[in-house]
């Protein structure tokens, strides 16, 4: 029995070193090592022998079965690395280099920042420099510079995030006419959009955190039909062509006159819906202006006989609503893909 055994082992070694592609390897592995093979059958047979014979035949059997594994997978990494063709079940798999790629999904711009860019192109085309201030601000530059002291009820309308006693979350982009004219003399023609922050409940319309857009133009001479003016072609930029827009008397602090700027209906053409409300006439309110009051040149120490100006704000949140009729504020920040996508 060890004599076949020995013979065996030669002749298997022979036959994996012999293969000359997977296919024939793995035919010689089925015949030497496989579950009907002769080494198998021997192994088998041990059980009939004597306790010391088949010690001795069982150590030689198993010792010639892990050197022939081993030769086999010598064979098998040999024939691998000389990429040899073959059949067997280890080839590696085929490219296809017709299909088609795997998609990686791309971001854009969201709504808000196109919109942003947009009105920031309209008042380019008007003249209008950006501005930018900060959004931690002081109470002289948010209320006092505006003709809004302390104690005045125009304070109480904004529930403001302070920091501390003087120092605040900013409510409005206002504040940025205040810091652009102590630094520059008229003329000034700017505008600043900018986050802004007021301690409100959130639901559909309202929110802590949101954008407004402020514009201000300081020369000598600048009169209400400049407001008008400038008004009428931003929000026919913005809105379409076929836009109207009316003013309505109004009050800020830091304006005298101030108006309350809106526009009729688009989607209603003004007979009154919901979206511009049933007691609105069908006049949708975009935005807050006037013409510079005289106590906040006198603030920034602009002579108020020399110097006249306007200046409007808006929330930019409303706007976009309006124009892309999107029914809650609140989309705009949660990040949802569905949302985003749409734009
Ligand atoms: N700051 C005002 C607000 O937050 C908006 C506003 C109204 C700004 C009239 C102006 C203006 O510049 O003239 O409600």
């Amino acid at each position: 029995m060890t004599e076949r055994l020995d013979a065996l082992e030669a002749e298997a070694a022979r036959a994996f070193e012999a293969a000359k592609d997977q296919g024939a390897l793995e035919e010689a592995r089925v015949r030497w090592l496989g579950r009907k093979s002769e080494l198998t059958g021997l192994l088998r047979g041990l059980k009939d022998l004597s306790p010391e014979q088949r010690a001795a035949v069982g150590a030689r059997a198993n010792r010639i079965r892990e050197n022939l594994e081993s030769r086999y997978e010598e064979a098998r990494s040999s024939l691998a690395s000389a990429g040899a063709p073959s059949g067997s079940a280890s080839a590696p798999a085929l490219r296809d280099v017709t299909l088609p790629g795997r998609s990686i999904p791309r971001g854009h711009e969201h709504l808000l920042s196109q919109v942003l860019r947009e009105v920031r192109e309209i008042f380019h085309g008007m003249g209008f420099a950006l501005a930018e201030g900060p959004q931690v601000e002081d109470d002289w530059h948010n209320f006092g510079a505006l003709n809004i002291p302390k104690g005045h009820p125009a304070r109480a309308a904004t529930d403001t995030f302070y920091l501390r006693p003087d120092i605040l979350l900013r409510t409005h982009t206002s504040s940025v006419q205040i810091r652009v004219m102590e630094k520059q003399q008229p003329p000034v023609r700017i505008i600043c959009p900018g986050r802004v922050y007021r301690n409100e409940a959130v639901d559909a319309t309202h929110h802590f955190e949101f954008h407004q857009l402020e514009g201000l133009y300081v020369d000598e001479n600048v009169t209400l039909g400049d407001l008008k003016g400038t008004l009428d072609r931003f929000l026919k930029s913005f809105f379409g062509p076929a836009t109207e827009m009316r003013f309505s008397p109004s009050y800020f602090p830091f304006v005298e006159p101030g108006a309350q700027v809106e526009i009729r209906c688009f989607f209603c053409g003004g007979k009154g819906c919901p979206v511009c409300g049933p007691l609105s006439g069908g006049w949708l309110e975009v935005l807050g202006a006037g013409m510079v009051h005289p106590n906040v040149f006198r603030a920034v120490s602009y002579d108020p006989e020399r110097w006249t100006g306007f200046a409007f704000g808006a929330g930019i949140e409303r706007l976009v609503m309006l124009r892309h009729g999107v029914p809650d504020l609140r989309l705009f920040y949660e990040n949802d893909v569905r949302f985003l996508h749409q734009f």
